[in-house]
């Protein structure tokens, strides 16, 4: 076939995908194919206009690094990694939602005990972070692996202000009752990093780059699905607006006042502090996908 027009070309695309060689490859290059070309037919841009999107997908891939990862942070942006983890994460009744994993998490943060301090002084206010794991039926997970990371007092990670020094992160082991409680500081909302391409479309788009404050917690144990969520702090801004769109009702806590004396979950306290306190409730794992 030859001569192609607006009017015949995305046929003539669809038909070269027959050969795909397994089925669900043909299946998202066509919809890749049809929606793309249904989106060029609604926005008809001009040729600088294609070409400046082409810029900006290739800025948005110059400056990911090992610590940088630019294409997620247009994701989150766009509200599509939220879209993608609604669409797997349609929990059982009971189990505790979940939300994005954001750019932060680090796979060998530093293994802690139940009570150990995971802030440095510098990082704002101590903040007990304390909770149990349960399963669905109610029944509390021991060993249960929970990785807990937050921002500091300014709004930064640990990654963000020196790679080689964890701070605000640990990871804890539930106890025989499912239960954890570790010291970190009380995180402050921040800005996603925007002094790349992502920043610049949310300038021109007109929105702040914020997210309320949060604690992220994922948590994994055998026969459940891994649970990656947040925890939202009650009191802060931005609640309504989360740049990622990441907030829920079910994950927004107030910071209470705990001790002094034991808490539930076993901290021991000898003062009255700042705390952030859960139970989870972790989902039986799935079935594969047929
Ligand atoms: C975070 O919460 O760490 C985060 C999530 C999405 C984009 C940027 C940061
Ligand atoms: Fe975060």
């Amino acid at each position: 076939m030859r001569n192609f027009n607006e009017h015949n070309i995305t046929d003539a695309v669809l038909a070269r995908l027959e050969a795909s060689g397994s089925p669900r490859v043909h299946e998202i290059s066509a919809a890749l194919v049809r929606h793309l070309h249904a989106f060029v037919r609604e926005v008809r841009p001009s040729q600088d206009e294609w070409q400046q999107a082409i810029t900006f997908l290739t800025r948005t891939g110059q400056i990911c690094s090992d610590t940088r990862q630019e294409f997620i942070l247009l994701s989150d942006a766009l509200g599509v990694s939220m879209l993608v983890d609604a669409i797997n994460h349609a929990l059982p009744g009971g189990a505790t939602e979940t939300t994005v994993l954001g750019p932060f998490y680090v796979a060998d943060a530093p293994e802690v005990s139940s009570g150990q301090t995971i802030g440095k002084p510098e990082d704002g206010p101590a903040m007990l972070i304390e909770g149990r794991v349960l399963d669905t039926a109610g029944k509390p997970i021991a060993d249960a692996i929970v990785d807990i990371w937050h921002a500091d007092a300014d709004g930064y990670y640990d990654v963000q202000k020196d790679a080689q020094s964890y701070s605000g992160r640990g990871r804890v082991r539930t106890d025989a009752q499912g239960n954890f409680w570790l010291w970190g500081s009380v995180p402050a909302a921040y800005p996603i990093p925007d002094d790349g391409p992502v920043g610049e479309m949310l300038g021109l788009q007109g929105r702040h780059p914020y997210r309320p404050a949060h604690v992220h917690f994922m948590i994994a144990a055998e026969g459940c699905e891994t649970l990656v969520t947040h925890l939202f702090l009650a009191s802060s801004d931005y609640l309504d607006s989360d740049v990622v769109f990441g907030v829920k009702d079910s994950l927004i806590e107030p910071v209470i006042e705990v001790g002094p004396g034991k808490t539930p979950y076993g901290a021991d306290v000898e003062m009255t502090v700042p705390a952030m306190r859960r139970e989870f409730v972790l989902a039986p794992v799935r079935q594969q996908r047929e």
